[in-house]
């Protein structure tokens, strides 16, 4: 080991992550439920665009998206020049906090926001500040309350991850009213898709991207990694006002966005109808779950997304473990053993295919 003073990070350290060895006991398939992902692979029309756009890549990806930008506006009414795509919404949440926030700026979250929120403050050495969430939904009295001069960026997504519960949509208008202008307003949609029937869900979105219209200080995330099925491809967008574009791009890499990405984004809008009917099985999947969980003895906070945060009487960390990996051994289902402090006592997946549902359901049922 060297004595020599090495060059020092201007990031907090974190501790390298060790590698998982997963073996199923029984020698079942893992199936893991604990990234929120889509249980549905792309369809043909999605696998044939990234089969085509592989075949080119001796070439560059459009650095600006232009294409994927031009059917979003297409198909959400948003000007082109108000979006950006980033490799996933995450490296979109990554460069807002880089655009706009840096060391004795605050970053204020709800108190369990989405551990990306954390992860964000930490890197651009901005002190975190959390508002109660006394029902484990995000409040916007106590956001308002904790807004300070130092207040750079408010991030809060809705519905939220872990809780999975979510905000009325005239909540979110009064925060965005009621806030400085000075302050970012980050709203992260990445479970839009998943607040209710296609109707609703139109609604919702075209008031949420509304807010940009009306306060140039709110911005908006979205992803394809969730109903759209393509996470492993990285790609999410933001929509925000032409103030704020120059400040966005200056944060991005260049082509980050890379050309499989692109071209299966645009291939998924294209075939809307289709990723509505897999949001329409989640859902119908999520409430089939919720209400035969409830009944077998379990607590489940209201989701309006394609997971559930569930606990049982008298949990604590340790039995949450247990019930994990008795899960795990039995079947293979692998869930998320939520970390956030306050909620250790809880378990997260997300809707897999009905057959594999029915496994957890069994499992559940017979475990308390
Ligand atoms: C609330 C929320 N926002 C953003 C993301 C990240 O999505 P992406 O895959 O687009 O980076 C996730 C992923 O789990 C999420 O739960």
């Amino acid at each position: 080991m060297t004595t020599q003073a090495l060059p020092q990070p201007r990031i907090t350290p974190l501790p390298v992550r060790k590698r998982l060895q997963l073996t199923q006991p029984k020698g079942l398939p893992v199936i893991n439920i604990s990234f929120n992902e889509s249980p549905f692979a792309p369809t043909e029309h999605v696998l044939e665009a990234i089969d085509s756009a592989t075949r080119e890549v001796n070439r560059y990806g459009n650095p600006y998206c232009d294409s994927l930008r031009s059917k979003l506006e297409e198909c959400f009414s948003i000007p082109a020049d108000n979006i950006i795509c980033g490799n996933g919404s995450e490296e979109l949440l990554d460069v807002i906090g880089r655009a706009f926030a840096s060391q004795g700026d605050e970053i204020l979250i709800p108190q369990y926001g989405y551990i990306q929120f954390p992860i964000v403050a930490r890197r651009v050495n901005a002190e975190l500040v959390k508002a109660a969430e006394p029902q484990l939904v995000t409040d916007v009295d106590q956001l308002l309350t904790r807004v300070t001069d130092q207040t750079k960026i408010i991030f809060l997504a809705n519905p939220n991850n872990p809780t999975g519960t979510m905000l009325p949509l005239v909540e979110l208008q009064r925060l965005a009213q009621q806030l400085p202008t000075t302050v970012l307003l980050v709203i992260d949609l990445a479970y839009a898709e998943f607040t209710g029937d296609a109707n609703t869900v139109a609604v919702y979105l075209q008031q949420i991207h509304e807010l940009v219209n009306r306060f140039p200080n709110v911005m908006v995330t979205r992803t394809f990694s969730k109903a759209h099925s393509l996470a492993g491809l990285r790609v999410g967008w933001c929509h925000a006002s032409t103030p704020m574009m120059n400040a966005l791009y200056a944060g991005r890499g260049m082509g980050t966005v890379n050309a499989a990405a692109q071209a299966a984004a645009i291939a998924s809008l294209e075939e809307l109808p289709q990723m509505r009917a897999n949001v329409d099985l989640m859902i119908s999947e999520r409430e089939r779950l919720s209400s035969a969980l409830r009944s077998a003895g379990y607590q489940l906070t209201p989701s309006a997304t394609n997971f559930l945060l569930m606990t049982f009487p008298g949990a604590t960390e340790q039995t949450a473990d247990e019930l994990a990996k008795s899960l795990f051994d039995e079947t293979g289902l692998l869930v998320n053993r939520t970390r956030e402090a306050g909620l250790e006592h809880y378990i997260r997946f997300s809707m897999a295919l009905p057959k594999d549902n029915d496994r957890l359901l069994e499992f559940l049922q017979k475990y308390l």
